[in-house]
């Protein structure tokens, strides 16, 4: 590539892989003798949550599973929140439990992952399956994981010896996705609030990760030419729903660009509902 050159970028949708994803769990639990169930928890009112939880329901019907929203007060204790878990997970109709993050500053996200039977831990983020990812057993990763791998697998790129940028360490999205980055091959650098310049890092991506809750902080002049941007962040602005790149300044530089909304949005909730399947399988050779 020319140095200069304005680049054709490519937009990357997500929605008809989900779909054909969603279509094809469908077919598999047509053939099962009880649909899954999913339950899904919400502590408070967050607002972006209520719209999340509201594409997993909707998924759940599409594909014939049962779902259950409990929902806590903002007010709720970690011990309220502990024992709703532990009826969901005693409860055999439930076949996959999802608590909804972000959860209230007062309950301890780590303490309540590790509360969720692993085997209905359809996030990924029980102890147990966090730490097999880290030892390379990807049976059970979370959705956003596989959406991001899934869309750079669409753009054809490959991983091994990429460098790649994750801005975002939160253990639903940094975090595990710089363990399965690992595992292929790619160089990872992990960018937070404390990092000094993240500008000096994304400069260098051959892909770029972004989930920060501010709309459009990733602007051309952060990215090198020819790059891939995969986009995590969904926020609803005046201009509608955007995400962290700023779409006018790194469409002509960035090679591809996946699309908000309509990118890893639907992905993650397609693949939530095979990690539903996968559990429910699972609950199945319990019995
Ligand atoms: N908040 C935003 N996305 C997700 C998700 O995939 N799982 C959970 N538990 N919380 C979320």
């Amino acid at each position: 590539m020319v140095k200069g050159m304005a680049v054709k970028t490519k937009i990357i949708e997500g929605r008809s892989m989900a779909d054909d994803i969603l279509s094809d769990i469908g077919r598999h639990i047509a053939e099962r003798e009880l649909p899954p169930k999913l339950a899904i928890v919400l502590v408070g009112k967050d607002p972006a949550s209520k719209i999340f939880i509201e594409q997993k329901l909707k998924a759940c019907k599409r594909i014939g599973a049962k779902s259950e929203l409990r929902e806590l007060s903002e007010n709720a204790t970690e011990k309220d929140l502990f024992a709703l878990i532990e009826r969901l997970n005693d409860d055999k109709s439930v076949d996959g439990i999802l608590v909804q993050l972000p959860l209230p500053k007062h309950i301890d996200e780590a303490s309540v992952f590790s509360s969720i039977d692993p085997t209905k831990d359809v996030d990924g983020l029980a102890v147990m399956n966090i730490g097999s990812a880290l030892h390379g057993d990807e049976t059970l990763i979370p959705a956003t994981v596989q959406a991001v791998i899934a869309m750079i697998g669409m753009a054809g790129i490959e991983l091994g010896g990429k460098e790649v940028v994750i801005v975002n360490r939160s253990s639903l999205v940094g975090k595990p996705l710089a363990i399965s980055m690992l595992k292929r091959s790619a160089t990872v650098t992990v960018c937070h609030t404390k990092t000094m310049d993240i500008s000096v890092h994304t400069k260098m991506a051959d892909i770029i990760v972004s989930a920060t809750g501010q709309a459009g902080i990733i602007k051309g002049c952060m990215v090198k030419e020819g790059s891939t941007l995969i986009d995590v962040g969904c926020y609803k602005t005046p201009d509608g729903m955007v995400g962290d790149f700023d779409v006018e300044s790194v469409s002509g530089k960035a090679a591809n660009l996946t699309k908000v909304p309509g990118g890893i949005g639907p992905l993650t909730v397609a693949f939530t509902m095979k990690n539903l399947l996968y559990c429910a399988n699972l609950q199945e050779e319990e019995e």
